[in-house]
Formats: structure tokens, C-alpha cells, sequence
């Protein structure tokens, strides 16, 4: 066997950081990754086992030092470098077209103005500094003129870089402040919400308060689990750099690597602006995000100063705002639904009714307390809001109670299994206690296909439909369906079902983290599980696990540890373990298992192809046990590339950077060999 090319620590770890930047950048911006989560996971992690190895490669720009300590004395306040204003509002055609004269007037009337659309999202404003193209410092509007330093929560946000991407080899400018706006994705706030109400914590109002309370969370690795998310829409502080107008700006933001609002339009009339305005209230509720309104700026920074601002509002711009979204209607049933972890969610059926710009039929009404202190009873007239939220929710009665209506109350029983209904003392929401319940299995199933192992062509209906035949009714049993089971399900033919079993069989490639997150322990959501993976490495380790050993691990305090302990001290929880590992999921994590120390320690192995004598499997877990590293992908730290039948492209791409070849035979000779 000829030596590996293997390149020095600190050039393997500048090169991982440009790849993991380029590839967050991918995903994030201009949301076209190339990469799977799997394959970017083992990228991430080889920079984090590289510079766990050699800590004087660390650096604060490195995607590994998002979440960093907390701040030992609270946020700090923080002077803008230039004023953050805020906006005038109009609301109506009319007021539009008069702003456009006056800026006409004061342009003088000959100038073409060219407008720039862009959704005014409804999250909390930021402003995040460069120096030399390096994230240096992250701060809230605050008064506009000061604001509060919130650096490290920022930094956990992935959409965030870190350094500026390189322009054609011109450098950054040398400070650059930048505007934009922090938000909690819909579909995120949606969970968010769930999981606070799992855990007895009074939910967030909207998603906008749900994101400024993300970014005040005095602990980073809180607001690293929050999947929030930013739109950058303007330049503060530049130098000379970057070009004239609102519109180009936009595109030069995205080019640095920044995340930039891909519905923003230019338009070059105030009418069409003001159509513009009209099918945006229409879409309004289509969004992935909240919206309050539509920022319309004009489009030239020339004539923006020309223009310049009354008492820090510029005339520039304006905010075109909708009229607020609350209506009246009847609450036609209270239902209750049974969470993942067993938690009660009542919820208002109501007669539909039209509230900012979608329909709405039901609502959330968090818990039986609030229920009762707002008075909210079936049969009543009440009132709905969406006040820049997702999920509609009931505010209170509209008037006086219609006659016969009476206070609501929780069931004494599960209204799916009849078990009866607990309220642990001190919790606000009530639990349904039994493990068996058909929703709390259903919740689980979804959880695990669509989020946790994201199982594609295996959605809610399916499992719903497998379910109610009764051929799933654990995760173990998703592994168990076949093509001919799945084909005569409605929605399903022959290829979409072969093709959906194969995605289930792929899944079980996940990675271990995953299978963590989507096990449903309590208080484990993404970042916890993944952290959890990386510490233990095992669910073995998991299982062994103190409670103060678990407290260790980034981000579990004392309960957690508790929770996290009773769940994987459970024999059912157990049992269920060990049928999902002898199913092949995994239960180790691969690129962070321990390192074992043998023979092979420091050498990497890929393994490509069907191997005659042994399982991919056993290959794998024999290099392992003598300290090697198998991994997915072929890259320069790869000491040799075993080729069974058939090989992949991985052969190809070995001998593409001159990585050694091995064969069954030379496999079986190394490990002999030790
Ligand atoms: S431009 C002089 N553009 O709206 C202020 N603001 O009232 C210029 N916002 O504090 C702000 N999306 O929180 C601008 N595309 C966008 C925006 C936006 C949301 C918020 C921002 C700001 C408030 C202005």
C-alpha cells in the first residue's frame, strides 16, 4: 500500500471551514444545498474531531464556535455606528400615491423613480458588524440609537456568517454594518409552540415575539436552539463599497453571504407598486413568515439622499400596513388533541371566518386555565386574532355569554384511550399517562418520519392510513411495511410505493443524532440530541449515563438531566432501543464514536461496493474496533479506499487525489495483519 497524500491539520481545517461555509451558504441563502444533511454532518464534524484534536487551530470565525458561553454580566448596550430609524406607515392606495408625489415634487418631476418592494417582516431588527469581512458584533434596534449587544446569540444563527464570502479577490469593506430582520419561520414557531406547551411553559403570543425572546435569551445555547432566521434588507455603514442602489445592494448582500429576501421586486411605476401591495395582502397568508406589511423604498441611494429623513424616518420609504387581523365569529367546539409526549391541546373548532387575508376554522386555546380565566365557552360569539401569527388563536368572548353556555372543563378521561386524564402538580397542561395511547404513537410516527429521520414520500396521510389499518403501530413497524402494503394505500402505485419503502430503508442511514431527536425523550429537541450524540457517541454510553454525567453535555441542566435519565432508564423505552438497532438504525455515531485506541488509530477508511466474505457492516465495525475511521465520503484525509463489486464513483474520486486503492483481500491481510 502506497502512502496516503494527507494534508497538515490547520490546511485540512481551513479547507473544512470553507466547505462547511460554503455549503451552509448553499442551504441557507440561496437555498440550493448539494450537499445531504449526512454528508455535511460528517464535513462538520471531521472540522469539530480536527480541532478537538488540535485546539490551537480554533478559531472564534469557525462555524464550530456558534454557541459560545453567556455573557457574564447580562447584554450590554451598544451604540449603533449610524441611527437605525424606523418607517412612517400609509395603509391605503390613496396615502401611497400621495407620498409618491411629494418625492416626485421634491425629486423634481421629470426623474424617473424606480421603487423596490420588499415583505416587511414582522421579527425583531438587528444589525450585525464586519470588520475585514470577520463577524464582529451583532446588536438589537433597540432605541434606534442604542441598542443591546447580542454577539453570541446571533453568532448560533446559521444564516448568519461568520466571515463574508470573497468577491472576485476584492477584499470586504474594511467595516461593514448591515440591517436586518430576525424571524422565527412559521412551520418552526408551529413546533416551538407545541413543545413549550409539552413542557408546561406559557407559548409565545406570535412569532415575533417568539424571535425577540429567542434573542434575549441570556444562554447561547438556548437561542441555538431556536431555529430562527434572518432577512438582510440594508446597509448602514460601508465605506464606498457596494453599488448605488437599493436594488443591487440586495443582490451585493447576497453575494457576500448574507440572506436576502428572494420575493423583494423592483417595480417602476407608484401604481404598479400600489397592485403589488394588493396581491400581497392576497398572499399573505401563504408565507413562510409573518408579515406586518410591504417596505417600499426608493430604489436610488441618490435620490434617497436627495430625499433624507424628518425625525429619523426617511422619506424614502414607506411601510405599507394592513388593517389588523382580528374578527368575530362562533365557537362552534372545544377538541382535544393528544401531543407526542401525551399532552392535552385543546383546541376551537370554529365557524370559518376571514382574518387577514385566509380562513380560519380553528384555533389554539393553550390550556384549560386560560380557557377559564378568559372566560371562552362553546357556543359563544368570539374573538379571533391573527396579530402577525401563525396559528390563529381565540382572545376572548365578544360580548355578553349567549344564554345556557357553560365554563369549559378538561375531560376526566383521553378522549382516544380513556385513560384518565393526569395534571402533574405544578404543570399547566394536562397529560394523558398512558404510553400505549393511539394519538401519542401516531404523534410520535410523524415526528419521527417527518422531521427526525425526514422520510421522503412517507407523509402524515400515509402513516395515518398505515395506521388505521393497523399495520403501524410503533416505530419498529414502519421498518416492517412492504411495497405490496404500501401500493394498494390510496395516493400510491407501484413506483411511488416502491420508492417510498426505499426512503424508510434509507433512513436507517441517519445519523445518531437524529435517531435521538426522533426517539420523542422529553426536553430533547434537535441541538440537545445532537449534542447528546456527540458527547456520548452511544446509545449504549446514553444508557450507562449518571445523571451528572449527563449534565456535561452542553445544554442539559439539572432537570433535562432527570427527564433524560428516566426515559433511557425505562425498560419499555429500552426494549424499543434495541428493536430499532437490530433493525439497522443507527445507534452510534459515526463520526463521533469515541476513538478507540488500536492499530489503525488516525487512519480513515471508505468503503465502496459489495464485499464478498463480509457485511459492509462488520468491515466497518472490524476497522473500528482497531481505531480506524470509516466514513462516507473520499476526501484528502481518506488513508484508503476499499472496492468490493461494483464500486461507486468513490473509486473514481480515490484515484482522482491519489488516495490508495484496497482490495477484499488487502482488507482481510490488514486486519489479520493486527
Ligand atoms: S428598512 C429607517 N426594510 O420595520 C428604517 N425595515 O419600522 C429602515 N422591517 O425596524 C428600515 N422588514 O424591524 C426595512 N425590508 C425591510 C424590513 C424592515 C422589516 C422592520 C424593521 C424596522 C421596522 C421599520
Amino acid at each position: 500500500m502506497t502512502k496516503a497524500k494527507r494534508s497538515s491539520p490547520a490546511a485540512r481545517v481551513a479547507e473544512l471551514r470553507r466547505l462547511v461555509e460554503h455549503h451552509l451558504y448553499r442551504y441557507h441563502v440561496l437555498d440550493d444545498p448539494e450537499l445531504s444533511d449526512a454528508a455535511y454532518d460528517a464535513l462538520y464534524d471531521e472540522l469539530q474531531a480536527l480541532e478537538d484534536q488540535h485546539p490551537k487551530l480554533v478559531s472564534p470565525d469557525s462555524p464550530t464556535q456558534r454557541v459560545g458561553a453567556p455573557p457574564a454580566d447580562g447584554f450590554r448596550k451598544v451604540a449603533h455606528l449610524s441611527p437605525m430609524g424606523s418607517l412612517e406607515k400609509v395603509t391605503t392606495a390613496e396615502a401611497l400615491s400621495k407620498w409618491a408625489d411629494d418625492v416626485r415634487k421634491r425629486l423634481g418631476t421629470d426623474e424617473p423613480v424606480a421603487y423596490v418592494l420588499e415583505p416587511k417582516i414582522d421579527g425583531s431588527a438587528v444589525s450585525l458588524v464586519y470588520e475585514n469581512g470577520v463577524y464582529m458584533r451583532g446588536a438589537t434596534r433597540g432605541d434606534g440609537l442604542r441598542g443591546e449587544d447580542v454577539t453570541g446569540n446571533l453568532r448560533t444563527l446559521q444564516s448568519v456568517p461568520l466571515r463574508l464570502l470573497e468577491q472576485d479577490g476584492t477584499r470586504p469593506p474594511d467595516v461593514l454594518e448591515v440591517r436586518g430582520e430576525i424571524y422565527f419561520p412559521l412551520a418552526g414557531f408551529a413546533q416551538f409552540t407545541e413543545a413549550q406547551l409539552a413542557a408546561g411553559r406559557k407559548p409565545a403570543p406570535n412569532a415575533r415575539n417568539a424571535a425577540a425572546g429567542s434573542l434575549r435569551q441570556l444562554n447561547p445555547a438556548v437561542t441555538a436552539e431556536r431555529p430562527l432566521s434572518i432577512y438582510v434588507y440594508g446597509v448602514g455603514v460601508r465605506g464606498d463599497a457596494g453599488p448605488p442602489t437599493q436594488w443591487e445592494t440586495l443582490a451585493w448582500l447576497r453575494e457576500l453571504g448574507f440572506r436576502t429576501n428572494p420575493d423583494a421586486e423592483r417595480l417602476e411605476s407608484i401604481e404598479e407598486v400600489a397592485e403589488a401591495c394588493a396581491a400581497w395582502e392576497a398572499r399573505r397568508g401563504q408565507l413562510g413568515y409573518e408579515i406586518d406589511g410591504i417596505v417600499i423604498k426608493v430604489d436610488s441611494f441618490v435620490q434617497q439622499e436627495t430625499l433624507g429623513s424628518l425625525h429619523g424616518r426617511p422619506r424614502f420609504a414607506r411601510a405599507y400596513k394592513w388593517a389588523p387581523t382580528a374578527a368575530v365569529t362562533r365557537l362552534l367546539a372545544i377538541h382535544v388533541r393528544v401531543g407526542r409526549t401525551g399532552v392535552l391541546n385543546p383546541l376551537a373548532e370554529l365557524e370559518p371566518v376571514q382574518v387577514g387575508g385566509v380562513t380560519v376554522s380553528s384555533a389554539t386555546l393553550h390550556n384549560e386555565d386560560d380557557i377559564r380565566r378568559k372566560d371562552i365557552r362553546v357556543g359563544d360569539l368570539v374573538v379571533v386574532q391573527r396579530a402577525g401569527d401563525v396559528i390563529p388563536q381565540v382572545v376572548g368572548p365578544a360580548g355578553e355569554h349567549e344564554s345556557g353556555t357553560k365554563p369549559w372543563r378538561m375531560p376526566k378521561r383521553c378522549p382516544l384511550c380513556r385513560t384518565g386524564i393526569v395534571k402533574p402538580e405544578g404543570e399547566v397542561m394536562h397529560r394523558c399517562p398512558n404510553r400505549a395511547c393511539p394519538s401519542r404513537g401516531l404523534e410520535t410516527l410523524y415526528h419521527w418520519a417527518g422531521s427526525a429521520m425526514d422520510i421522503e414520500g412517507v407523509g402524515g396521510n400515509t402513516i395515518k392510513k398505515l395506521w388505521d389499518e393497523g399495520l403501524v403501530r410503533s416505530l419498529p413497524d414502519l421498518y416492517r411495511v412492504t411495497t405490496e402494503q404500501l401500493e394498494v394505500l390510496e395516493g400510491y402505485a407501484e413506483i411511488s410505493a416502491a420508492r417510498a419503502i426505499a426512503s424508510i430503508e434509507r433512513s436507517k442511514e441517519q445519523p445518531f443524532s437524529r435517531v435521538l431527536f426522533g426517539l420523542n425523550i422529553p426536553k430533547v429537541g434537535w441541538v440537545i440530541a445532537r449534542n447528546l450524540a456527540l458527547h456520548f457517541g452511544s446509545v449504549d454510553a446514553l444508557v450507562a449515563a449518571t445523571q451528572s454525567e449527563l449534565e456535561e453535555v452542553e445544554g442539559v441542566g439539572p432537570d433535562r438531566a432527570v427527564l433524560i435519565a428516566e426515559w433511557f432508564s425505562d425498560e419499555e423505552n429500552q426494549a424499543l432501543v434495541a428493536e430499532l438497532r437490530d433493525l439497522g438504525i443507527q445507534m452510534v455515531s459515526a463520526e463521533q464514536a469515541r476513538p478507540v485506541e488500536g492499530s489503525l488509530t488516525g487512519q480513515q477508511f471508505v468503503i465502496t461496493g459489495t464485499l464478498e466474505s463480509l457485511k459492509r457492516e462488520d468491515a466497518k465495525a472490524a476497522l473500528e474496533a482497531l481505531g480506524a475511521k470509516v466514513s462516507e465520503s473520499v476526501s484528502g484525509k481518506t488513508t484508503g479506499v476499499i472496492v468490493g463489486e461494483s464500486p461507486g464513483s468513490k473509486a473514481q474520486k480515490a484515484e482522482k487525489l491519489g488516495v490508495p486503492v484496497l482490495s477484499e483481500d488487502d482488507l482481510t491481510a490488514l486486519l489479520r495483519a493486527r
